[in-house]
């Protein structure tokens, strides 16, 4: 929670994967705040209905169709954020995904591409795309995604994956530590397993989920709106010396 009461109202925030899961849930977690809320996802159908769900809650939404994994397009979603809010605050990178499951010597040169295109350069092209605009109004915190994966490894079903998320965790803690003293923060949060429809995007096979939530202490999944709050309280006023970091939200699990 921020410690300045209406701390969000009128801020605006970047949301990419908003159409769906972790994204959207922050979506209306900010528009709940009074923020702005600019979702951006290459579901534009599903990013309409997020931007529709912020207004009924009172709050100002512009929802785009942004192809994170092209680099214009992520440059065009933050001027069109600009230019409709005067000031980008703050930048949630959620769109990502783990493509498909495949063990370790199954990994084709299109797998791992496609994966890094997505959660790597889609973070990367994010980040490059506000950072100037964060520079000059020396203001902004960045999150971004990581996941438990990346601690494990993803053996069996997902190291493309888990090697992309550890490579956005260090990019996260390398412009952290770069622009730490222009006023700009930078984190990210790496989930145990969500309830979204992640797990069905990535068709991980009914045995995997259950072994994913056997591995959790709490014996269950976690809901999109527990990373929400989270996404908050990082951009809020209550944690101004928490940069670079990843924090890990999984239940108690994931450490085996
Ligand atoms: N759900 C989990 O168990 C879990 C665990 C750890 C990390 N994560 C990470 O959390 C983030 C959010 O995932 P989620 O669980 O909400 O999944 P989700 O599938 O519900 O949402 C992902 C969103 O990203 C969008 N997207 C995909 N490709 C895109 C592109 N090229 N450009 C723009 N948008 C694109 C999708 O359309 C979708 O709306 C992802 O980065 C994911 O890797 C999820």
């Amino acid at each position: 929670m921020p410690k300045t009461p209406d701390y969000f109202s009128g801020k605006t925030i970047v949301i990419t994967g908003a159409a769906s899961g972790i994204g959207r849930a922050t979506a209306l977690i900010f528009a709940r705040e009074g923020a702005n809320v600019v979702c951006a996802d290459i579901n534009e159908a599903g990013v309409k209905e997020t931007a529709a769900a912020v207004n009924a809650k009172g709050s100002q939404a512009l929802g785009m169709k942004v192809d994170v994994t092209r680099r214009a397009e992520t440059i065009g979603m933050i001027q069109r954020a600009i230019d409709a809010f005067g000031q980008v605050h703050f930048l949630f990178n959620s769109a990502g995904a783990a493509i498909r499951r495949a063990k370790f010597l199954e990994i084709d040169d299109e797998l791992m591409s496609r994966t890094f295109e997505l959660n790597v350069k889609g973070t990367f092209y994010g980040m490059q795309a506000v950072i100037p605009h964060m520079l000059q109004k020396r203001f902004g915190v960045i999150v971004n995604v990581g996941s438990m994966a990346h601690r494990r490894g993803g053996p069996g079903s997902s190291i493309h994956y888990a090697a992309a998320k550890g490579a956005v965790v260090t990019m996260t803690m390398g412009v952290a530590r770069e622009f730490a003293t222009q006023g700009i923060r930078a984190l990210s949060i790496s989930p145990g397993p969500v309830q979204t429809p992640f797990q069905d995007a990535a068709a991980s096979s009914p045995e995997l989920v259950q072994r994913f939530l056997d591995d959790v202490p709490m014996k269950r999944f976690g809901k999109p709106e527990e990373i929400g709050e989270l996404v908050l309280f990082m951009c809020s006023d209550a944690c101004e010396f928490m940069t670079a970091d990843t924090v890990y939200v999984n239940g108690g699990g994931g450490w085996r």
